[in-house]
């Protein structure tokens, strides 16, 4: 049936955010700092994973739903072993109307410079990588690594090349960490094809030391960016309800600014997320998933995507998403009430949700 499916305020499923591994080889301060994160961490072990067996036949769902576009996320999505594959599979997946998938990886860009050609070939259509700073110093401090960030940059530079355009970077800004890197970061990228845009930093499951005074909003690093460029705004300019962006008036591209937090766009919000052990949340900011696993194993030893309840999967998600309220980030900004700066309550960890 062609029937989309709508929450409790109105708003369709169309993009599945899919978690393929909770792990990282980065350790960024306002997502999963050292001091909580660290050898001891009880990441999922292996074998609560979803395989990419299940993975597929939980994509497949979804797109029987209307979901057009599915996006990997981790943690970092790379580091899981098969991850070519399955694109490979899920790039094969038709929209309901007939289109090819829309198969995206958002990535911290360190595995990118010797996968990107693979990832291409598989069928991945779009990459969006994190960067923070430019100044190797600062970007290694940001990122808890010890990797430099011409690592990262080679990386964008090879997912270009491949194909993978229009590449887009995401930089989260932390007031008193990296405001100083906006301008050079625009600079770098103006006239190579990449759309560079600036995410609020926000107080998802994670951001430990999270507090409004670091938020600088997108208000203010939109001014000072069109203090030393000329910006055109774009019609239309809400991208994929996420992004509002600008042009450079002379041709050198796009910028985008992610204001999750001074303006928040739960109104259209779309999105579902699955962790990597099956667990389906319906905001980034959620308390609770509901696990789909009951439904993805496979009765005996059937295996592959014949296995599972392909029916009691759907109507399972179908039934969920018809009861979804959520609107963390417009609560967040009513209760203005709260302790200044503090967290309205905890949620999910970013790492486990993919972000
Ligand atoms: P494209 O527009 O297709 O590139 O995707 P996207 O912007 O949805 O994906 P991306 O992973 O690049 O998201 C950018 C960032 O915006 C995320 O990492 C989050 O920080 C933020 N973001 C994305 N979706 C949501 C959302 O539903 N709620 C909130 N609060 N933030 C989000
Ligand atoms: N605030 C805003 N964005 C964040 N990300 C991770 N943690 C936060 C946070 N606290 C971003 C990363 C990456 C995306 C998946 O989420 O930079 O681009
Ligand atoms: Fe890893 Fe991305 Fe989180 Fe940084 S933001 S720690 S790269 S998952
Ligand atoms: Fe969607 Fe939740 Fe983000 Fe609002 S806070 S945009 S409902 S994920």
């Amino acid at each position: 049936s062609v029937t989309p499916i709508l929450d409790a305020r109105g708003r369709p499923l169309r993009d599945l955010r899919l978690s393929v591994i909770d792990q990282c080889n980065f350790r960024c301060t306002y997502c999963m700092p050292r001091e909580t994160f660290g050898p001891d961490y009880p990441f999922l072990p292996a074998d609560q994973r979803m395989s990419l067996d299940q993975m597929f036949t939980l994509a497949k769902a979804f797109a029987e739903l209307g979901v057009g576009k599915i996006r990997l996320t981790g943690g970092e999505p790379l580091l899981r072993r098969g991850i070519e594959s399955l694109v490979e599979r899920l790039a094969g997946l038709r929209t309901l109307d007939g289109r090819p998938m829309e198969i995206a990886l958002t990535t911290n860009g360190t595995l990118l410079a010797e996968k990107a050609r693979a990832l291409r070939d598989a069928g991945l259509t779009r990459v969006t990588v994190s960067l923070d700073a430019l100044d190797d110093a600062l970007f290694r401090r940001m990122a808890g690594t010890q990797v430099p960030v011409a690592r990262v940059l080679e990386g964008i530079a090879a997912a270009s090349a491949a194909g993978l355009a229009p590449v887009k970077v995401n930089t989260v800004v932390e007031r008193g960490a990296n405001e100083g890197q906006i301008v050079p970061l625009v600079r770098f990228f103006k006239g190579t094809g990449v759309t560079l845009r600036f995410i609020e930093y926000m107080d998802v499951g994670g951001a430990d030391a999270w507090s409004s005074s670091k938020v600088v909003t997108a208000r203010e690093v939109h001014d000072r960016v069109a203090s030393e460029f000329a910006l055109t705004p774009m019609d239309g300019d809400r991208d994929g309800a996420t992004a509002i962006l600008v042009r450079h008036a002379d041709g050198g591209g796009e910028v985008g600014f992610i204001a999750s937090v001074s303006q928040p766009f739960c109104g259209d919000c779309s999105r579902a997320r699955v962790s990597s052990d099956g667990q389906l949340f319906t905001c980034l900011f959620a308390t609770q998933g509901l696990d789909l696993r009951p439904w993805l194993e496979s009765g005996g030893d059937g295996g592959g995507d014949s296995g599972g309840d392909a029916e009691g999967l759907q109507s399972v998600i179908r039934g969920h998403w018809s009861r979804r309220g959520d609107r963390y980030s417009e609560l967040r900004s009513a209760r203005s009430a709260r302790p200044a700066g503090s967290k309205a309550y905890p949620v999910v960890r970013m790492s486990l949700v993919g972000g």
